[in-house]
């Protein structure tokens, strides 16, 4: 090959490579154009965190299991109804001052007093039940029923004095506390005064009978045994409490020592 010719071809080469050159350069200015662009808009309009952007979670919220008191409230407004039968007096809910029930009649059954009263519901309750008893051949006698906050400070106060407040609040209420306060609870015994307000009661025939049936005429036993920390009462056999025959009978067919605080899942044991 000519020298004029090798030259030309070199010439020729050197133009190539430097259009090579050329391209190569265009292309990483166009890649860091690109990737510069990019990054720029990704400052200028950053992406909204995931967490933002998400469906909204449909997971079951968390519930409490324990009805606190408005809930119960709402769903029972006639425990804290002091007109209703089922007004639930304990340490948690007193009574309103001073109330005393506006139909009060005295109770036409066999008892101590001899002026005992309760709310007409319960006094004809207690005179059916008595005569069924009596049909079976147990008689009761009825001792304490309706008692006023007077009465009621009087006999807290006694016991007070000759035992000591805390013995006091284990089986004596509050004034404003009591049940009796209601006129829908009742204190019965039998003829003799040998069991009254003593455990020994329920195993007379009296305390028997009454625990067996009394549910069928809307009584409960209101301070069973083993229940003292949840009614805040020691056992008390002879103290019933009127509640009508639908929700004793149902508290029987559970249980007969299930307490007004359990069935209706509510406070009572303590004073606050
Ligand atoms: N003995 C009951 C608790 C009362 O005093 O009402
Ligand atoms: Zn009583």
């Amino acid at each position: 090959m000519s020298n004029k010719k090798k030259r030309r071809r070199h010439k020729k080469q050197l133009r190539v490579d430097r259009l090579i050159a050329l391209l190569v350069i265009l292309a990483a200015m166009i890649a860091a154009l690109f990737y510069g662009s990019s990054l720029l808009f990704h400052l200028l309009f950053p992406a909204k965190p995931a967490e933002e952007t998400k469906a909204p979670s449909t997971a079951t919220p968390i519930v409490t299991t324990t009805p606190d008191t408005q809930e119960q409230e709402e769903e029972h407004p006639e425990l804290y109804d002091v007109n209703s039968i089922l007004f639930c007096a304990n340490k948690k809910h007193p009574l309103p001052d001073n109330y005393q029930p506006a139909d009060l009649v005295y109770v036409n059954v066999t008892q101590t007093h001899g002026d005992t009263t309760l709310r007409k519901e319960a006094a004809d309750s207690m005179v059916t039940m008595f005569q069924a008893a009596e049909a079976d051949g147990v008689a009761l006698v009825l001792g304490s029923g309706f008692r006023d906050q007077t009465y009621q400070t009087n006999l807290y106060n006694m016991y007070v004095s000759q035992s000591g407040q805390a013995y006091a609040d284990s089986i004596s209420s509050r004034p404003g506390y009591s049940e009796h306060q209601t006129g829908l609870a009742a204190d019965i015994k039998a003829p003799d005064d040998g069991t009254f307000l003593d455990e020994t009661f329920f195993n007379t025939p009296q305390g028997q009978w009454l625990y067996n049936n009394a549910y069928r005429f809307g009584w409960i036993l209101r301070y069973p045994e083993g229940k003292e920390d949840i009614t805040g009462y020691s056992y008390e056999p002879w103290h019933y409490r009127y509640v009508g025959i639908e929700t004793a009978t149902a508290m029987h067919n559970i249980d007969p020592n299930l307490t007004f605080e359990e069935y209706f899942n509510i406070e009572g044991g303590t004073y606050n």
